[in-house]
């Protein structure tokens, strides 16, 4: 059976990938790798023994998609591709609705064309907006703060009126806390391009000695030490999260979203103390204002994912952190390290 995953380099889908491929699913990946390296390709196979096809073409030209159903017997779509820098997305919106939300019309337009009408979609907490009232749960009023969050508010409420004018279609949004930590082998994870813009990326780059200290956004929130709270989940656990949802999608009908957290919440210093627990280094950081459109704390209710799909995050923060620091380690200019270090790999 065909899994076309869109966006399979990048850091969630390629270890989904993996996942994919040991559960025995065939998977072909479209990625353009604006985002990503030809190297994760090489280091899936090696992880998995196995062949992934791999189309480097823009997801948003129609033709590339009716070209890559036409030649193989897809039975799904993991949609992962798109831009996701929030930053970015501010200073240049008409890129991310033109990627984003183009991307996600080719994509069902092709899909319907081809009467494939299965798909898993990489939605986010962002779709809470600047909401607090702590474990989310599914069902809330959504909002977004900045562009990047209004594509994935956008792509979720075409899904519904997709789903609501064809109910054959089936369709699961997952709404992802904060991905952390990587494969245990060491040989995939997270590789930023430039100056991370989440936390953990910056963390281990503080803890290998790429840069000087981590900067905290504010310490005057209300929360435990006054750092900001999330539910950071493991990268392996949402990638066996896609494997849950995949299941339902080819077995029913229905649109549905699920948040994939643990709910769970840990501030900037428990996590900062946490990475100095796992790397035996002190990780410097200094305290700046708050970054604007960040709110105090944001984790999941993660019941609906647990008792419709079967699933529940199992990988603690210690092994978020073993796992993130044994990838950078390894890895310290990501895929581009020349000569990777394999010592770890078991
Ligand atoms: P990523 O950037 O590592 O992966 C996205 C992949 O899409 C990249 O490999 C990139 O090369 C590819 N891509 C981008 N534009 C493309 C195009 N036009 N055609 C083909 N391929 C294209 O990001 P990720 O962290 O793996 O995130 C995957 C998805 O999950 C994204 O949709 C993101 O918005 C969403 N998400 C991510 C997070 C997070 O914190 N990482 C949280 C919530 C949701
Ligand atoms: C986590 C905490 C920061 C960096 C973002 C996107 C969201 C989703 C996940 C895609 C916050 C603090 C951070 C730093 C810091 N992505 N922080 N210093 O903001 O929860 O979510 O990634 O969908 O849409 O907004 O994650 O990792 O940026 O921040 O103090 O250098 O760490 O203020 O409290 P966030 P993050």
């Amino acid at each position: 059976m065909s899994i076309l995953v869109t966006g399979g380099a990048g850091y969630i889908g390629s270890h989904t990938c993996v996942e994919l491929l040991n559960a025995g699913y065939e998977v072909i990946v479209l990625d353009n790798l604006a985002n990503s390296n030809q190297e994760v390709l090489k280091r899936i196979e090696a992880l998995t023994d196995q062949k992934v096809l791999h189309y480097q073409r823009d997801m948003c030209h129609q033709g590339v998609l009716e070209e890559i159903f036409r030649r193989h017997s897809i039975e799904a779509v993991i949609h992962f591709a798109g831009l996701k820098a929030v930053g970015e997305s501010v200073a240049e919106p008409l890129k991310y609705y033109a990627t984003n939300v183009m991307g996600a019309l080719s994509l069902c337009e092709v899909m319907a064309h081809f009467n494939v009408k299965k798909l898993v979609f990489s939605s986010s907490a962002t779709v809470y907006g600047s909401l607090e009232n702590v474990p989310l749960p599914e069902n809330v009023p959504l909002s977004a703060t900045n562009p990047y969050g209004r594509t994935k508010l956008m792509i979720e409420h075409i899904l519904n009126d997709i789903y609501r004018a064809d109910p054959s279609w089936s369709i699961a949004k997952l709404r992802y806390f904060n991905p952390v930590g990587a494969h245990p082998s060491g040989l995939i994870g997270e590789d930023p391009h430039g100056m991370p813009n989440n936390l953990v990326p910056f963390i281990t780059q503080v803890a290998v000695g790429k840069r000087q200290s981590v900067i905290i956004f504010g310490n005057d929130y209300d929360t435990c030490d006054g750092t900001g709270v999330r539910d950071y989940v493991h990268v392996m656990d949402l990638a066996h999260g896609h494997l849950k949802a995949l299941k339902s999608v080819l077995e029913t009908t229905g649109v549905e979203a699920y948040n994939l957290g643990t709910g769970k919440g840990y501030s900037v210093l428990q996590m900062i103390h946490a990475f100095e627990k796992v790397t035996g280094r002190s990780i410097p950081y200094t305290v700046t204002n708050r970054r604007p459109g960040d709110v105090a704390m944001s984790y999941a209710d993660p019941a609906k994912a647990q008792r419709i799909l079967g699933w529940t995050a199992h990988r603690n923060l210690e092994k978020m952190c073993e796992d993130a620091w044994l990838w950078q380690r390894n890895n310290p200019d990501g895929y581009a390290t020349e000569v990777p270090r394999w010592d770890n790999v078991s």
